[in-house]
């Protein structure tokens, strides 16, 4: 069962050290947050889930790790200093400043005015001065998607790795926008990470793709504990449209705030590609994009049947990890009554993404037999495990149950004295609380690590 609000899940984030606010010790900065120990942990399981689906398991995806301050020429051609832009207005009586689209019956949120000017254009990017001189002529911009070092980049990684269409370009990396109100925690931010694959297809076969990754995205949030019935599917108006988009489906998820945007698959058709390629008129581009005289490279492939290059379509899956994080901790969080009249806060993550993998917890802080035992039963489980395990060595057990099960790991692994006996440990289910005895050697057999 989701959280009843987004205090409770800010309230756990803080306390068991997901989520702090940015430079907190300094009043913070608006829109910007800090990952803390288990934050850390859940957001890489979330990006390494994706990594693997996008590019371990499929021979038609590469990786990139593309720089975040780009050179503004590729931000001109993209569209993005045209239009990357939203509506902002200007209380005139207490000068605060609002996005047009997300206020109530045109009144300032803060005092309730309607003495508003009318929106003008705002655009998200962030802009930084390169070099020594900051003489507002030599600056990059900070990426506002991932997705433009992908397009810029596609000769490079074709030219490395040839492949023939269709075939896929992944990237997990930050992204910045200048968000006019950011709000919700970490729901609308100004420094977030996105998990963008653009999929490059024939012209023609785009429809088909466009459907297909559909219900592979789908699927892969089924996997992560957001099932199909959490999402709804938006099929984009027209006149919502990105600018680069002949149709867009949003994924809609129930976050505690409202129902919004979790992700995006979009059909980019052939406008950024198109938009950053040389010599345009070679090529039937069907996008309409801007006259291109500063780029050195055609972003297209080699028709041998036809004998023409063409520029792919691409279909773009795009999530924010952060909009994933919330999603994922609201659908994981429960609260239980327990049979003697308390409750208990309790993550159900599925066990890929739970920050710890096991916690091995000795009977007794003091007692070196115990605690060495312990030690030796973690090293040996991380030794052969990629997520964190990790030695609890507080001496109460009831209170590691409660922060591990706050925490969202599926097993603690307890250490007593029958261990040093009898090479047994008791392991507990985090879901059902069922204990068990079992022999250490075959802890490996009961983990997902
Ligand atoms: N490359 C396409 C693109 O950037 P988008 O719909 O603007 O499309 C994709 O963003 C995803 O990035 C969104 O679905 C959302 O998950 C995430 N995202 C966008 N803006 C965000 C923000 N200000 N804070 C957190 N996540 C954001």
């Amino acid at each position: 069962m989701p959280a009843n609000s987004m205090d409770e899940l800010v309230s756990l984030c803080k306390r068991r050290g997901f989520i702090f606010q940015s430079g907190e010790i300094y009043g913070g900065l608006q829109g910007i947050y800090d990952y803390g120990p288990m934050g850390v942990e859940l957001k890489k399981n979330i990006k390494d889930s994706w990594w693997s689906s996008m590019v371990y398991r499929r021979d038609d995806i590469e990786g990139l790790d593309a720089s975040i301050l780009t050179n503004p020429k590729v931000l001109k051609y993209s569209g993005h200093e045209d239009t990357f832009s939203d509506p902002l207005v200007d209380c005139k009586d207490c000068n605060g400043r609002f996005r047009a689209d997300h206020l109530d019956d045109s009144k300032c949120p803060l005092c309730g005015s309607i003495n508003l000017t009318d929106p003008r254009p705002f655009n998200l990017m962030f802009k930084t001065a390169v070099g020594p001189v900051d003489d507002g002529k030599n600056f990059a911009y900070l990426r506002p998607e991932t997705a433009q070092q992908i397009f810029t980049n596609f000769k490079n990684v074709l030219d490395s790795n040839p492949k023939s269409l269709p075939f896929g370009i992944a990237q997990i990396g930050k992204a910045f926008r200048n968000e006019i109100t950011p709000r919700n925690f970490i729901f609308r931010v100004r420094e977030f990470e996105q998990m963008e694959l653009e999929f490059f297809v024939k012209n023609g076969d785009d429809e088909k793709w466009h459907e297909y990754w559909l219900e592979e995205r789908l699927s892969w949030w089924e996997d992560q504990g957001v099932p199909r019935s959490s999402l709804e599917i938006l099929d984009v108006p027209q006149d919502e449209l990105s600018h680069y988009s002949k149709k867009t489906y949003d994924l809609m998820y129930k976050f505690p705030h409202g129902v919004e945007e979790l992700e995006g698959i979009a059909n980019r058709t052939d406008f950024d590609l198109g938009s950053h390629s040389k010599n345009q008129n070679e090529f039937e581009i069907t996008a309409k994009v801007t006259n291109n005289k500063e780029s050195n490279s055609k972003l297209a492939v080699h028709n041998l049947d036809e004998k023409k290059w063409e520029i792919p379509y691409v279909i773009e899956p795009s999530a924010g990890v952060d909009r994933a994080f919330l999603a994922i901790l609201n659908e994981a969080y429960n609260e239980e009554s327990l049979p003697d009249g308390k409750t208990r806060t309790v993550l159900k993550l599925s066990k890929h993404l739970a920050p710890i993998s096991a916690a091995v917890i000795p009977l007794k802080k003091n007692d070196n037999k115990l605690v060495n035992l312990a030690k030796d039963v973690k090293d040996q489980l991380q030794q052969v495990s990629n997520r964190r395990i990790i030695l609890e060595n507080t001496g109460n057990i009831g209170k590691s149950y409660r922060k591990h099960d706050e925490i969202g790991t599926p097993t603690c692994i307890t250490i007593d004295y029958d261990s040093i006996e009898k090479n047994t440990v008791t392991l507990r289910d985090r879901d059902t609380m069922d204990q068990k005895t079992i022999d250490i050697d075959d802890i490996n057999k009961h983990l997902l690590i």
